[in-house]
């Protein structure tokens, strides 16, 4: 299980997003949150920022869509550049045929569950995706705690991979920092997006480096 770590661009300065991404030089994926002011109570960014942003860096994209309607949307940031895209469940129609749309597209099929939803209700659903994004805090913002209340959906879900044999990933985002990413790889997470931890930090890179070394211990 290859631990990787994903910047989160939330905490990064808007502006200068090409020069933002460069400072997490060694990171394994840059995680773009898209946020449409519906779903969650924030706006952030749409298709054509994660367009300039593709082109403008050589680390892959893992598009994490806090939006209504991804059915309509998650394809256009596959177009866009994406190579990751992540669906929440609780707003997509029809998650499997969302998920076959967008690896038929190219990119990997990730589905999100918010911190109420439950894993069990998709054990089926597991085998079509690449990856499973368990939200360790309410999404919206950057720079909440950690919800360790989630530990344990994290140690299902990771049974639930080995059960059936999956090469799913398995993400966690949302309070993860040198303090509690520890206990997110013992309990089986091996995708660990980082925003405030990264970008608060006085070297971004170095902070990467250690949180990269914490989740290998
Ligand atoms: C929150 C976003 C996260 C956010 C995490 O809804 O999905 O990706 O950037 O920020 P931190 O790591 O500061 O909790
Ligand atoms: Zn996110």
């Amino acid at each position: 299980m290859a631990v990787q770590i994903n910047p989160s661009i939330l905490s990064a300065d808007f502006a200068r997003l090409a020069d933002e991404a460069k400072a997490v030089d060694g990171a394994d994926w840059l995680h773009v949150d898209v946020m449409d002011n519906h779903f969650v109570p924030n706006l952030t960014l749409g298709v054509p920022v994660v367009e300039s942003l593709a082109r403008a860096t050589d680390t892959p994209l893992d598009c994490h869509l806090m939006i209504e309607a991804p059915d309509r949307w998650a394809p256009q940031y596959v177009e866009a550049g994406a190579s990751s895209v992540t669906f929440h469940v609780e707003a997509a129609a029809a998650p499997v045929r969302l998920a076959r749309e967008i690896r038929a597209k190219g990119a990997r099929a990730s589905m999100a569950l918010r911190p109420a939803t439950p894993i069990e209700p998709y054990e089926d659903l597991l085998p079509e995706l690449d990856m499973l994004l368990i939200m360790t805090v309410e999404p919206g913002f950057g720079g909440q705690a950690f919800l360790d209340i989630m530990l344990p959906k994290i140690r299902r879900t990771r049974e639930l991979i080995s059960k059936h044999g999956l090469e799913l990933w398995l993400q966690v985002d949302g309070g993860v920092s040198a303090s509690t990413i520890e206990q997110c790889a013992e309990a089986g997470a091996d995708v660990f997006v980082a925003g405030s931890a990264v970008y608060g930090a006085e070297d971004p890179a170095e902070a990467v480096r250690a949180l990269r070394a914490q989740a290998e211990a």
